[in-house]
């Protein structure tokens, strides 16, 4: 059930971003959802959500998952978290949680997503300790393409029907400019934890 779900989505997302449908682990014969085509102010957020969506389907399609294969999994969830995750929440919670809290509809939205995004944390860090198993990893998978859902489906959708093409754009920039800020800065503490590993 989940794995259908998550194979919907991310057909919708190919065709709401133009892709070629190349992501043949995302494609699906099957009539695509309605989506608006996405402002470029989000595009970048919305190719995340496809590369953690396609996590997500792969963590469904190896169900169930066994023993031996839980390291890789949780090592290589690790990787997205550390690598691009991380700096994609804080670019969220920085700025675009807080531009849809100026629209008083979007407030419990933005306070739901921000609900997700404490519980997907608590996820990560316990595959940072390898305390996952079979089961978590498809709780996780399915809270993640949940989030992934509601932010594409309800947030970006409704954020491009309220904001001016001008709000749109600065929106963008500082989307941007965030996401540079915290890959920067994400590489300035590994740096640092490269060297203090040093004898
Ligand atoms: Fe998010
Ligand atoms: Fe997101």
């Amino acid at each position: 059930m989940a794995g259908e779900e998550l194979v919907r989505e991310g057909h919708g997302f190919g065709r709401a971003l133009n892709l070629q449908p190349g992501a043949q682990a995302l494609a699906a014969e099957r009539p695509p959802a309605k989506f608006m085509l996405r402002d470029k102010s989000l595009i970048p957020l919305s190719h995340q959500h496809q590369r953690a969506l396609a996590l997500c389907v792969r963590i469904d399609r190896a169900q169930p998952i066994p023993a031996a294969d839980l390291e890789i999994w949780q090592t290589e969830i690790e990787q997205n978290f550390d690598q691009e995750i991380k700096i994609h929440f804080s670019a969220e919670e920085r700025v675009l949680f807080p531009a849809a809290r100026e629209f008083p509809e979007l407030i419990p939205l933005a306070e739901d997503l921000i609900a997700d995004h404490a519980a997907l944390r608590e996820f990560f860090s316990r595959a940072q300790m390898r305390r996952m198993s079979s089961e978590t990893l498809l709780a996780f998978a399915q809270r993640l393409s949940r989030h992934i859902r509601k932010e594409e489906r309800q947030l970006f959708e409704r954020l491009q029907q309220l904001m001016s093409p001008e709000k749109l754009l600065a929106l963008g920039m500082q989307l941007e400019a965030a996401l540079k800020d915290a890959a920067q800065s994400c590489i300035l503490s590994n740096e640092a934890a490269r060297l203090r590993q040093r004898p």
